[in-house]
């Protein structure tokens, strides 16, 4: 059984998670568009801390930070908000971990953060990412034509999104 819990994202997270960055995996799948620093890493999750519209959560499997998810665009009015994952750790990755993260990124999201709606994007290659999305509930609701640059390709990308509705009747 897996042990994968979330924990609020705090300074002490910051070196770890610029290493993560740093990795072409995380940052090409991510679509980071600036080069990582320990200072813009610092600076975020300083900034998380207090945005209200940014709930930033490290993942830990059995107490050991792996990655993080991170709920942002916030959106009150439209009650929605936009989903990140990624598992930085690569030992961590394709044991499920991804799975369970996004499961409990849901909980928060419908649960303490009260939104109705979550959404994502994801690039049409990444296909682990998607298989852990449509897992978790998501569906695709459009296509975004080439809007995705991977290595310097022009690829599309998947907008996916998940209903509270659509959760309670997938979990019942
Ligand atoms: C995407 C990511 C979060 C998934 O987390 P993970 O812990 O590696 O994934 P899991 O082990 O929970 O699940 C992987 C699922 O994808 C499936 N999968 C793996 N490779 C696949 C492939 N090439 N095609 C289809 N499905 C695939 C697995 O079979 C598994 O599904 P199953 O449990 O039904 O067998 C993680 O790999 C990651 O952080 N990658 C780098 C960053 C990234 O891509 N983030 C997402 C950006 S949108």
């Amino acid at each position: 059984m897996l042990d994968v819990a979330l924990a609020p994202l705090g300074p002490w997270h910051a070196e770890a998670t610029l290493r993560w960055l740093q990795d072409p995996v995380v940052a090409e799948n991510i679509g980071l568009r600036s080069t990582a620093s320990l200072e813009r890493t610092q600076d975020f999750i300083a900034r998380a801390a207090e945005d209200p519209t940014i709930a930033a959560r490290a993942i830990l499997e059995g107490g050991v930070h792996v990655g993080n998810v991170v709920l942002d665009h916030i959106d009150r009015h439209a009650s929605k908000a936009r989903l990140h994952v990624y598992v930085g750790e690569a030992t961590a990755r394709g044991r499920g971990v991804g799975k369970r993260a996004v499961a409990l990124a849901l909980d928060l999201a419908f649960g303490e953060v009260g939104v109705d709606k979550v959404w994502l994007t994801v690039h049409a290659g990444n296909a682990n990412a998607k298989a852990v999305y449509l897992a978790a509930g998501f569906v695709v609701e459009g296509v975004h034509r080439a809007e995705f640059v991977l290595r310097g390709d022009r690829i599309d990308e998947i907008y996916m999104g998940v209903l509270r509705t659509d959760l309670a009747r997938a979990r019942a």
